[in-house]
């Protein structure tokens, strides 16, 4: 039984506030969670309440923790903890609104996923084992963002992540091994070629060279890769996150100083695919071309998958299985608001030959929520940024405690794939 539900603001990785929240069940079990936030969305997303106004330059989140530790408490106090969905959709419900607009998503998602932990904590249960059960065994292949562009980056490279995917070791600790290994080979190489300030990082903890043409990322990324003697055991992977390129009013891309309608994006992606063993290509093209997503899937026979397009929304999931326009969905519990709803998302996902990827924000905290719920969802992949900076590699870290915490741990090596 739930007997307390506490919200507070803490900072992000950005220097943001965002919502954090202490659920306190009867036997004395603390769950702790902390809301993300993204930097490029897609437009459907559950609304992040901010208090606009002086402090924060409008960026407060005071109203949400109000709403946490009023209507939201009163609410959830009493409830059992253990009934995750009938506690999440208590919060829609009250919530009144279609995208979480009313009491914020950001308070809404800090809640459900700190519910989580207490009913965790309460059975004496890691969160993974407590969310997939005694056969949560698996490790998530990571993709790694280690170089930043579009909306994360001070360049002028239009697509916005860079990954590598370390898939083709025993475990997934020495796929990490290889991801850090490197990170470090590219940090000497983009250091040598473009100078020592290419080694500032993005937002995800990529570096953000001065680089303008999609090439140059990915030759550099395939350089680092060979010189570290890890050809062949480790993929690419791109976020396009094509809506923050397009020009809508021109109907064209803005990428490598041209200027691309969607038939010419779709064969540079094809050319790109010939040359460099790229795996997936999430949001390819801007986020309302359904019918451009559903081309992508045909002609480029790779992971097409829907972030902005498909904002882990149940009901916009459902319908993009059913016309085939992607073939893998990005997870990220903070896009849709609960637990709950993204658990749907990946069901649905895997129900029907979809890959889930669960995911991180662009904005982060030191929650590590997401490490377990890619285990405890059987989820192939997780995408949680560069080998670096703290709110990416609490992510990683947790992932490395839990495989060591398992007797006979699997690695998704290369279950994603297509
Ligand atoms: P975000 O974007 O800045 O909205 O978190 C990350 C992504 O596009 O995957
Ligand atoms: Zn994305």
């Amino acid at each position: 039984e739930i007997v307390s539900v506490k919200g507070r603001w803490i900072l992000d990785s950005r220097g943001n506030p965002t919502v954090e929240v202490d659920v306190t069940t009867a036997c004395g079990a603390l769950g702790r969670a902390a809301a993300p936030s993204g930097a490029s969305k897609g437009t459907k997303e559950a609304l992040e309440l901010r208090d606009g106004g002086k402090e924060f330059h409008g960026k407060g989140v005071n109203k949400a923790v109000s709403n946490v530790n009023n209507e939201i408490a009163k609410a959830l106090i009493g409830m059992d903890s253990l009934e995750q969905r009938a506690i999440d959709y208590k919060m829609i419900e009250i919530d009144g609104t279609p995208n979480k607009s009313r009491l914020g998503a950001n308070a809404i998602v800090a809640t459900s996923m700190a519910v989580a932990k207490a009913a965790a904590n309460s059975l004496d249960l890691p969160l993974y084992k407590y969310l997939g059960g005694p056969l949560a065994d698996q490790l998530p292949t990571p993709l790694l963002n280690v170089i930043n562009g579009g909306a994360h980056a001070g360049n002028d490279l239009a697509i916005q992540e860079f990954m590598i995917v370390p898939w083709n070791f025993e475990s997934f600790s020495e796929a990490l091994r290889a991801a850090s290994e490197i990170y470090h080979t590219l940090k000497n190489l983009l250091k040598e070629k473009y100078g020592k300030s290419a080694v500032n990082v993005g937002d995800e903890g990529g570096f953000a060279p001065p680089m303008r043409e999609t090439r140059e990322a990915l030759d550099a990324l395939m350089k680092a890769i060979e010189m570290s003697g890890y050809e062949g055991s480790v993929a690419l992977a791109l976020d396009a996150a094509a809506s923050h390129f397009y020009d809508s009013n021109k109907k064209v891309y803005l990428i490598d100083g041209k200027e691309l309608d969607r038939e010419k994006l779709l064969e540079f992606y094809e050319e790109l695919i010939k040359e460099y063993p790229i795996k997936s290509i999430e949001d390819p093209l801007e986020e309302t071309d359904w019918e451009g997503f559903k081309e992508a899937v045909k002609r480029l026979k790779i992971r097409i998958v829907g972030d902005d397009l498909l904002v882990t929304n149940p009901t916009i999931v459902s319908k993009a299985i059913e016309e085939g326009v992607a073939n893998a969905v990005l997870v990220k519990v903070n896009q849709i608001g609960t637990v709950t709803e993204a658990w749907e998302v990946i069901k649905l996902a895997q129900e029907n030959k979809w890959a889930p990827i669960v995911s991180h924000r662009s904005g982060e905290t030191e929650d590590t929520f997401i490490a377990d719920l890619a285990v405890g969802s059987y989820s192939p992949a997780i995408k949680t940024g560069a080998p670096a900076r703290g709110e990416r590699t609490c992510k990683y870290n947790r992932l490395l405690r839990i495989e060591e915490e398992i007797s006979k741990p699997r690695f998704a090596r290369n279950k994603y794939f297509l």
